[in-house]
């Protein structure tokens, strides 16, 4: 699966939101560094996280398992399914928040901003 990836400490210097409808047009003529925005190939058995890893991508992490939120993302476009152990509570859920380093994207493709532990709300969560 294609995934588009932004990231999120890029979205406040340039007065983006995630509710931006024409966020990733942005971001793509923004001639950002290929660490803040591009796009990786998730295959079915990897997280997202191992994804963007294994794609040279260093991408904020702690547990690796679903307990702490500071790999989470915003998924701005297509689906990435919840598992059922997980930080998260069910406002973030509705907000398309997901965790990397327990989710894959289902659809073909995806749009993701990643580094959203530094959204204010989310910081409550973080470990
Ligand atoms: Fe802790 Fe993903 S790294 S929830």
């Amino acid at each position: 699966y294609r995934v588009e990836f932004l990231n999120y400490e890029r979205l406040d210097e340039h007065d983006w939101s995630l509710d931006d409808e024409d966020l990733f047009e942005k971001a793509a003529d923004a001639n950002l560094g290929n660490a803040d925005y591009g796009e990786i190939t998730v295959e079915e058995s990897e997280t997202l996280l191992e994804a963007a890893e294994n794609a040279g991508l260093a991408w904020p992490f702690a547990c690796r398992g679903g307990a702490c939120s500071n790999c989470a993302v915003a998924v701005i476009d297509g689906e990435v399914p919840i598992p059922t152990s997980h930080v998260l509570t069910q406002e973030m859920i509705d907000r398309g928040i997901r965790l990397s380093c327990i989710t894959t994207p289902v659809t073909e493709d995806t749009q993701v901003v990643f580094n959203v532990k530094h959204m204010p709300a989310m910081e409550d969560l973080l470990l």
